[in-house]
């Protein structure tokens, strides 16, 4: 058996999730006909108390069909550097909407943007020759801002700032229910300022595919527009909504654990000789931390985990481990052991 820390996307389904998919009454999606869809976006509509959702194959489709739909073509959108959309969606935004992104390093680890730094980096009120700024995409949690989580004030006075300058918002919520748990707050409170919001059944809730986009009912309208587009229209994929709906319903009330699991890697790995990682920074199910004092490189450490049964990745100096429901505590404990013995 592999320990897979490499992601959260990596779970399989649990046995009551292939039962429900088994047993799920199902319909032509593209036609709106499929049972098990309507009430999986339904519930998420209700769960963040905006007016409509859709559901999707991926989280990606879910950041691109929000930037398309707020934005036009040759606007800028602002993104921090590190983030997803920027990195890790194949230049997405500049392919489906046609927009430039002007990235902005956050001053703090975390990767969490404040007003001031997006309000320095906005093109608004400029000659018409600059190019202008249609969109502000925040991540919460951010996920190599190491799991770090924005708190709903902070978002809402984003939002706020943002909106007294008739922009929109965007939260690429992939992970926001570890970030709702990590704070004690729900989802509703997290993204209630933000005019869409993505996020990930198939991450740290479990399910085998799916993300749901959320805001007002027009712009879900569109959003079923752009996703039949963008060949996104399934058909009886109530199927996968079925699974969809116990993540949604399930999966929250044990993230708590994801984290518990990941503060112990933390703080383990912060014991280590030459490896540097600030445990105390670590508050969902994202564990980050560098090894470049350690003799060895983070691809070296990361092929000799795997040697022993142990899945990681490695970027630049950094080494990253996510936890989720597929790793036990005791799984932590034995990579523990082994990153000992390797460095
Ligand atoms: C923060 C964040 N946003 C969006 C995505 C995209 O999700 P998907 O892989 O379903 O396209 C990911 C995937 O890892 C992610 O970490």
């Amino acid at each position: 058996m592999m320990i897979d820390l490499r992601s959260d996307t990596v779970t399989k389904p649990s046995a009551q999730m292939r039962k429900a998919m088994a047993e799920a009454e199902v319909g032509d999606d593209v036609y709106g006909e499929d049972p098990t869809v309507n009430l999986l976006q339904e519930r998420a509509a209700e769960m963040f108390g905006k007016e409509a959702a859709l559901f999707l194959p991926t989280g990606s489709m879910g950041n691109q069909i929000a930037i398309k739909l707020h934005t036009r073509v040759g606007d800028e959108i602002i993104i921090e550097e590190r983030g997803h959309i920027f990195n890790y969606e194949m230049g997405a935004p500049s392919a489906v909407a046609g927009v430039m992104i002007r990235v902005v390093r956050a001053a703090n680890e975390n990767a969490m943007l404040t007003w001031a730094e997006i309000e320095s980096a906005l093109h608004i009120n400029l000659p018409y020759y600059a190019c202008p700024t249609g969109l502000i995409c925040l991540e919460n949690t951010h996920n190599f801002g190491g799991g770090s989580v924005m708190s709903a004030e902070q978002t809402g006075e984003i939002c706020h700032k943002a909106h007294d300058l008739n922009l929109p918002v965007h939260l690429d919520g992939a992970r926001i229910f570890n970030a709702a748990v990590a704070q004690n707050d729900t989802v509703e409170n997290l993204s209630r300022d933000c005019d869409s919001v993505q996020f990930c059944l198939s991450k740290g809730l479990g399910a085998p595919i799916g993300s749901m986009l959320l805001g007002k009912k027009d712009f879900i309208e569109e959003a079923r527009v752009w996703r039949k587009r963008l060949g996104g229209g399934m058909r009886q994929v109530g199927i996968l909504a079925a699974a969809g709906l116990i993540a949604l319903e399930e999966s929250p009330k044990r993230l708590h654990v994801d984290h518990e699991n990941a503060r112990l890697l933390a703080e383990g790995a912060a014991n280590l000789k030459g490896v540097s990682i600030d445990a105390e920074r670590v508050q969902t199910n994202i564990v980050i931390f560098d090894v470049s004092q350690t003799g060895k490189t983070s691809l070296q450490i990361v092929a000799e985990l795997k040697e022993r049964g142990i899945l990681a990745i490695s970027f630049g100096n950094s080494i990253r481990m996510v936890t989720h429901c597929d790793v036990s505590r005791e799984a932590i404990e034995t990579t523990l052991e082994n990153l000992r013995s390797i460095i």
